[in-house]
């Protein structure tokens, strides 16, 4: 039994992160994307069969349910969380389900887990996200509510005139975009250089179109050469007289991540080891047209609800959807950049929409196993399509 949501001492077990692993993020490009021939089931498949391998403590048919991110649930990645499992051969007896929150999908689908697991419902879980943009592009296959434009001005809505908008109201510069676009690709060519990411990174071998194959083991949007001077002549790629371009925008990818989140009893009891355990979450909604400040009030009411500060926090993961909205939570939320997306954030890493919220937590989790051993509380949040932002705080155990 352990600290529950809102901080109290309940009578709730607690939610602790055995295992995260990621796919590689590819460029979603039909020639130049390292992973296009890979499908989604596949990416996922993959991740569900290197959990098992890398935890053989736990048998497939020991997990409670998986819960899934994917922010386009159409066309190959519909139903993808349970026909990924079932085409790769695992138990029919488990139960799989897609959570679609956008952005925050599989950070909501995390927060399925931990609750269920602090509420005594099971044991063992499976969260994770997937997103392939290169075959379910962001918008395909979404209609808009005729009433849904007779509140909000259609032409608002998309992400990129939203990360405008944030940048205008939070007077957000460009130049000040590039410079966290710049560091974010330095901080990401650091990280990969050292080894960061390969504890999280489980590589895929890609059969190409011309039978040729390849291992590809890293992240294909780190672009450590990029300069101010080069970003400084690009277009902006929203509107014509517009602060963000693609280099202050987060890439289109292909990826997909998963945990194994277990309640503190059943990992101490399989002798599994564990650096967090959950302490508290929150979604929230915001005004749809200015959709990238949602961590903003997401992040403060998950700290309310942990009992925390802001300066409590020691390691922020906050997802680069763009460099405008990044900036501007942080700089709305009093929190230092020396503390905020160390190994790089999504301009560089790439963004693999349902994927994200489960990505960041992974190297949240790494971050504070391996470089930030005296970090006591991790934040990860994401602002969400539509207006909704979501934030999960984690605590040294
Ligand atoms: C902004 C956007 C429209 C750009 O699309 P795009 O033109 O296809 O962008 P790319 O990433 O392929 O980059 C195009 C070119 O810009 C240049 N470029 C991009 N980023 C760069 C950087 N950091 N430094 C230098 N050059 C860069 C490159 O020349 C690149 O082409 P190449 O690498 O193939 O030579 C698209 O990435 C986008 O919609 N992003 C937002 C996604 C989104 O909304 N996600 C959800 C958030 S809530």
């Amino acid at each position: 039994m352990g600290i529950g949501v809102e901080g109290k001492e309940e009578n709730v077990k607690e939610a602790v992160i055995v295992d995260g692993i990621r796919t590689p993020t590819g460029r979603a490009h039909a020639e130049k994307g390292w992973l296009r021939t890979v499908a989604p089931d596949e990416l996922l498949g993959t991740l569900y069969k290197a959990i098992f391998e890398r935890n053989q403590a736990v048998k497939p048919e020991d997990i409670e349910a998986v819960y899934i991110g994917c922010a386009n649930l159409s066309g190959p990645q519909n139903s993808i969380a349970r026909m990924s499992w079932l085409a790769y051969g695992f138990p029919e007896s488990v139960p799989q389900n897609n959570i679609e929150m956008q952005c925050a999908s599989a950070m909501a689908a995390i927060q399925h887990c931990v609750r269920a697991i602090m509420a005594d419902e099971g044991d063992i879980y499976i969260a994770g996200g997937v997103e392939d943009m290169l075959r379910v592009g962001m918008a395909a296959n979404m209609e808009f509510p005729p009433k849904l434009g007779e509140r909000y001005n259609p032409l608002d809505l998309p992400m990129g005139p939203t990360a405008e908008k944030v940048a205008a109201a939070y007077n957000i510069s460009r130049e000040e975009q590039e410079k966290w676009a710049l560091a974010s690709h330095q901080k990401a060519a650091t990280a990969r250089d050292a080894g960061k990411f390969k504890n999280e990174i489980i590589p895929l071998e890609v059969t190409y179109e011309d039978g040729s194959k390849k291992v590809i083991d890293s992240d294909q949007n780190i672009r450590p050469d990029t300069t101010l001077e080069l970003m400084a002549t690009m277009a902006p790629a929203f509107k014509p007289d517009g602060v963000v371009t693609a280099a202050t925008s987060s890439p289109l990818n292909q990826g997909a991540s998963l945990m194994l989140l277990m309640s503190r009893d059943k990992a101490d009891e399989l002798g599994m080891s564990y650096t967090l355990r959950y302490k508290a979450g929150a979604q929230v909604g915001v005004d749809p047209t200015m959709m990238g400040i949602g961590p903003i009030d997401a992040s403060r009411k998950a700290l309310n609800r942990a009992g925390l500060t802001v300066d409590d926090i020691d390691v922020v993961e906050v997802n680069e959807a763009f460099a405008s909205q990044s900036l501007a939570c942080m700089k709305e939320l009093k929190i230092p950049l020396e503390k905020v997306n160390l190994w790089g954030g999504a301009l560089a890493l790439g963004h693999p929409l349902g994927s994200s919220g489960c990505r960041i937590t992974v190297t949240l989790n790494n971050i504070m196993k391996t470089d930030k051993t005296d970090a006591k509380y991790g934040l990860a949040t994401l602002c969400v399509g539509f207006g909704q932002g979501n934030a999960s705080i984690w605590e040294r155990v």
